[in-house]
């Protein structure tokens, strides 16, 4: 049984004050939650998200990280800085950062091996846009961003890794993928992941679904035999959307 894992991208909104006292909202009212949760701010936000959800169950992640220790690399986070204030999770891959900031599938493989080479659980997002889709192309984008995105990953690895379908679309345009659609996607994926590690390391593989995720769909969507969880973005930043959702 793969455990149902359900994540909040707060994308760049909320400022830190707000991050905080959502956060410290979120931690209380999930206490019980019977699915792994985590929450992704802003950068400045982390610390006191961190400090927030202390003693908690709630998992902090970042939403990018840079590719190299440490140096001159104006702008950048590193994971020694990330692993300094206690967040050892990243979203890399994201279709924002392929899409405005031009971030290819080789350039994320290194980030992907850096971060788990350097001890970082990751939440790797791949998915079509509309075009890839109404051109029969869905496949051949997936296999791609599996692929190269996790070139030189070893098996062991994979147990820090976490795959988010999240199909361009339907992020923020209230546009969902049907349940079945989703899970053929996600059995897709799997079968992905079964040829480049073994049938053991995909059966374990949670694979989150993405794009307008909310209270009201987020029951059938879960309910799919590939679908292990939620990469949740506008709903996931307030309690009265997100909660339903974690409970779900
Ligand atoms: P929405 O839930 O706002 O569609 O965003 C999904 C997403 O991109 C999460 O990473």
């Amino acid at each position: 049984m793969r455990q149902l894992y359900i994540a909040g991208n707060w994308k760049m909104n909320l400022v830190p004050s707000q991050a905080a006292k959502y956060a410290s909202e979120l931690a209380a009212a999930a206490k019980d939650a019977k699915v792994k949760v985590m929450i992704a701010p802003t950068y400045v936000c982390l610390p006191a998200v961190v400090e927030a959800v202390k003693g908690s169950n709630i998992i902090v992640a970042a939403q990018n990280v840079n590719d190299h220790e440490k140096g001159a690399y104006t702008g950048e986070i590193s994971c020694d800085m990330l692993k300094d204030i206690g967040v050892k999770t990243v979203i890399l891959g994201h279709s924002e950062r392929r899409q405005y900031y031009g971030e290819t599938n080789e350039f994320i493989n290194k980030k992907v091996l850096f971060a788990l080479q350097n001890g970082m659980d990751i939440d790797l997002c791949v998915g079509e846009t509309l075009e890839e889709r109404e051109g029969g192309r869905l496949e051949q984008v997936l296999a791609d961003q599996i692929n190269i995105g996790l070139d030189g990953v070893t098996e062991e690895q994979m147990a820090h890794v976490t795959i988010a379908y999240e199909p361009v679309w339907a992020i923020g345009t209230g546009k969902t993928a049907t349940p079945a659609d989703a899970n053929s996607a996600h059995e897709y994926i799997r079968g992905l992941i079964a040829k480049k590690f073994g049938k053991a390391v995909a059966e374990k593989q949670i694979i989150q679904y993405g794009g307008s995720v909310k209270p009201s769909n987020v029951k059938e969507l879960m309910a799919c035999e590939h679908i292990d969880g939620a990469l949740v973005g506008g709903a996931s930043l307030t309690l009265e959307q997100f909660l339903p959702i974690i409970n779900c």
